[in-house]
């Protein structure tokens, strides 16, 4: 994603993707399905972060539907605030259209951060998921992340109790 932003359309098709996902149950911190302005807000505040390298994202496309393409993937990352965690990021989202699952995409965005995220000398890369969120895990896994710590019955959902898991991938070894 460029420091530019996205257009109208591209933002109302990321918001239309975490609705879907949340929607259907998909474990992206929302409990509610997020809507279009909700996500108009945090992809306005993403923008300037990626100009400032405080922040990246990643989309991932379909040409089939028409020349200007459907968005079926979307995941960001943003750097620490706190002073002495300024060397370090953390995933926000990762996020894949039900109908593309499974080819790559996922693992292509992740790639894409983990290389971006490279390039500007980050040192570790963070990211916390509910612990019942197999394909997540097995993807961070295959790419090296690490589990660091756990927190048991964590995240409420309802009245459902889920573990949050602690992952992190050391860029520096
Ligand atoms: C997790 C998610 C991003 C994976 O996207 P994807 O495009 O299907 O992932 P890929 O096709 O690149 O698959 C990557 C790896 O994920 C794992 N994986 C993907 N789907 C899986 C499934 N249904 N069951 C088990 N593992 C799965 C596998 O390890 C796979 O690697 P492999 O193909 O070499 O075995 C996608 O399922 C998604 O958007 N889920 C909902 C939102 C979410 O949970 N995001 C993560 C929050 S932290």
């Amino acid at each position: 994603m460029p420091a530019s932003g996205v257009t109208e359309r591209e933002a109302r098709q990321i918001a239309q993707l975490f609705a879907d996902l949340v929607a259907d149950g998909a474990a992206l911190g929302w409990v509610d399905p997020p809507d279009d302005a909700e996500i108009a807000v945090l992809l306005t505040e993403l923008a300037p972060a990626v100009g400032s390298n405080d922040a990246r994202a990643a989309i991932a496309r379909t040409f089939t539907d028409d020349t200007a393409g459907r968005i079926v993937g979307f995941a960001y990352w943003t750097r620490y605030t706190r002073a002495t965690h300024r060397p370090h990021v953390d995933l926000e989202k990762l996020a894949v259209a039900r109908g593309a699952r499974g080819c790559g995409i996922g693992t292509t965005l992740m790639n894409a951060l983990i290389a971006s995220a490279h390039d500007l000398n980050v040192e570790v890369i963070t990211l916390d998921l509910r612990g019942d969120n197999t394909s997540a895990i097995r993807l961070y896994q295959k790419l090296g992340f690490e589990r660091y710590g756990l927190l048991p019955d964590f995240v409420a959902v309802g009245d459902k109790r889920c573990d949050k898991h602690f992952y992190s991938l050391d860029l520096r070894r």
